[in-house]
């Protein structure tokens, strides 16, 4: 299956998101193309697409599988964050993609914190996409990341994956999803510059699929419930005498069994 131009074009309705775009049939990561053309001081928005990597890269060193027939993406931000806030961009990016996604296909896709876009399947959930930042940073900020988005439309998926064709109500093409997640993410992003991290927050709670799930933490007796996410991303336990507790992303996966 190939992305068409002429339909990525037509569908997209951004401003600065995808209007300059780099689209390969094959590469080994957008996101490494992303973080070369960063350096090389390529303008915020600028999009690398491939119909297939080589060497897709996912979270926590692993590898995202990219045969034909899925989306990859990634977009250069330049914005003004501190490293200690970095994980922000990640949490307006699932916003804005599983609002995008949601919208597009009708499918009921949900967010596995912190960066998994997921459907739920019988007794399991089942990840239709991920997100990856990369960044740049200079002393305590970041001076310019890379988004990067997978989406399992039809392609081959690993065993905790699921495409989202089979969720989707509408017959989709690359192209649409593509500028449908393009949008999404500009959408979040403009959001997240003008009102600041506290509407990005509340949106990604309302789609997270853990809020008031039991959590057990380590040094606490007993579980805590799931309340939230804090301004940098991590998870908020609230425990039986009233205190909380913070997790942050790299400190605990969440797993895909119901
Ligand atoms: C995850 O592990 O959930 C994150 C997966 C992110 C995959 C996307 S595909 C487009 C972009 N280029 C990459 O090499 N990775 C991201």
């Amino acid at each position: 299956m190939v992305l068409d131009t002429r339909k990525f074009r037509l569908h997209l309705k951004t401003e600065t998101f995808g209007r300059e775009f780099h689209l390969f049939e094959r590469v080994d990561s957008t996101n490494r193309v992303g973080m070369e053309l960063l350096r090389a001081g390529a303008p915020e928005g600028t999009t690398v697409l491939a119909e297939e990597q080589t060497g897709g890269r996912g979270s926590s060193g692993r590898t995202w599988q990219s045969s034909p027939g899925g989306v990859y993406l990634s977009v250069i931000l330049r914005p003004e964050l501190l490293v200690a806030e970095v994980f922000q961009l990640t949490i307006l990016a699932a916003l804005g993609v599983v609002q995008a996604l949601g919208q597009a296909s009708g499918a009921p896709i949900k967010i596995k914190w912190p960066n998994d876009l997921v459907v739920v399947d019988g007794e399991r959930l089942a990840k239709v996409g991920g997100i990856l930042t990369e960044t740049r940073i200079q002393g305590e900020s970041v001076v310019g990341a890379v988004v990067g988005v997978g989406v399992n439309w039809e392609n081959l998926v690993p065993e905790s994956g699921a495409c989202l064709q089979t969720f989707s109500r509408h017959p989709l093409d690359l192209a649409l999803i593509a500028a449908s997640v393009l949008g999404g993410l500009e959408d979040s992003y403009t959001l997240w510059r003008e009102c600041g991290i506290s509407p990005i927050v509340t949106g990604y709670e309302r789609h997270c699929i853990h809020l008031g799930q039991p959590l057990q933490v380590a040094g606490h007796d007993g579980p805590g419930r799931i309340i939230g996410i804090d301004h940098c991303g991590a998870l908020r336990v609230l425990f039986l005498d009233s205190t909380e507790a913070v997790v942050a992303p790299n400190q605990l996966q969440l797993g895909y069994v119901l």
